[in-house]
């Protein structure tokens, strides 16, 4: 069976970009490959959050995790940190890489090129970490939206540059990304993804947003002057994006969804996504409450760690014994 890992991190609230390009897909593929899932705590601190946020966005995030279907006697479901493993590997992977081409890396750049303040060193050693995370256990494939592809790409790189170096050690690992639903944009400028980090709340649905409010969203999601229902990205952003969120959703592929909605309005359409997305929020968040309340995730997350530290810990020291380590 095929390998398959990936990763998010709990800087903060979920939003139906996350669900889509990601959690949609962990689910589907858990199905069809050994899998590995993980709450990247240790890439949240690249940038300052306060430790009480981290512990709420980490519970919330397992529980979101099962909550949407995961199920962890299929699935390994562990806390980054409680691998050490992963910040041993990230820094042989970060005496891997070269200034040059962590430079060129997109997360960090845009944060440098606005002037940002208080850019930390860990944002940029940040994809050698996401590296370790990968290699440590010989991923085939890595599921991601688009924006995380650059970093596999550098995964790669590193791998093979690894093997090369030292004989072959590392499995040079895939990205997957969706056909549909790879890079979900704001609803409020559809110019832009949907972020966690984004200033308009109006453009992001949070998984725990309140299901009527998130539906208003909907509502007032820009489009378009055009008035004619068709999935086009280029010209109709908004509408693709909505197009998008609907088909992933209900399952519905995108062109039975616009055949459906000939001769129609923007309105109409609005309306059966509004009810999708507040169905689709309500069933989350009552399995989410169940999961908080039963303390499932910590049971979860003790299991995840053990069978994950089993295989990071013996790839660490074959790394360790290449490298001169031993002695
Ligand atoms: P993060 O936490 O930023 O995002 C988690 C996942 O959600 C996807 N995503 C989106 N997909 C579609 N539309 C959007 N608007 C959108 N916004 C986010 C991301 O592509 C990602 O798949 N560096 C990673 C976490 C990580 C990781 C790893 C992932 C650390 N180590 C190893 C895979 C493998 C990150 O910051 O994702």
């Amino acid at each position: 069976m095929k390998r398959m890992l990936s990763g998010i991190k709990p800087t903060g609230r979920l939003h139906l970009g996350n669900y889509i390009g990601a959690i949609s897909q962990f689910k589907k593929y858990q199905e069809e490959y050994e899998m590995f899932i993980f709450i990247a705590n240790e890439h949240a601190i690249t940038v300052p959050i306060e430790a009480k946020d981290l512990r709420k966005n980490t519970k919330d995030l397992i529980a979101l995790y099962l909550a949407s279907g995961l199920d962890p006697e299929k699935v390994t479901i562990f806390l980054q940190s409680d691998v050490p493993a992963h910040a041993q590997l990230g820094w042989v992977m970060t005496c891997m890489a070269y200034m040059g081409e962590l430079q060129r890396m997109t997360q960090y750049k845009d944060k440098t090129a606005k002037g940002e303040s208080g850019v930390t060193a860990g944002l940029f050693t940040y994809p050698p970490l996401m590296a370790a995370d990968i290699l440590l256990y010989d991923a085939d494939f890595v599921p991601v939206g688009v924006d995380q592809k650059q970093h596999v790409e550098l995964t790669r790189n590193l791998a093979e540059r690894f093997n090369h170096r030292y004989s072959d050690t590392f499995t040079i690992p895939q990205p997957l990304t969706s056909t549909v639903g790879q890079k979900i944009y704001s609803l409020q400028d559809p110019e832009k993804k949907m972020s966690k980090s984004a200033t308009d709340p109006k453009g992001t649905i949070d998984l725990l947003d309140d299901p009527a409010a998130a539906r208003k969203k909907i509502m007032s999601a820009k489009t378009d002057s055009l008035g004619v229902i068709r999935f086009d990205p280029e010209n109709q952003p908004g509408l693709a994006n909505l197009l998008t969120i609907q088909s992933v959703l209900s399952g519905e592929p995108v062109e039975s969804i616009v055949q459906r909605y000939e001769g129609k309005g923007y309105g109409d359409l609005k309306k059966e996504i509004g009810q999708t997305v507040f169905d689709f929020l309500t069933d989350l968040q009552a399995r989410y409450r169940d999961i908080l309340d039963s303390g499932k995730a910590d049971e979860v997350l003790k299991a995840g760690a053990q069978k994950a530290a089993a295989i990071a810990n013996k790839k660490i020291r074959k790394v360790y014994k290449k490298i001169g380590f031993t002695v």
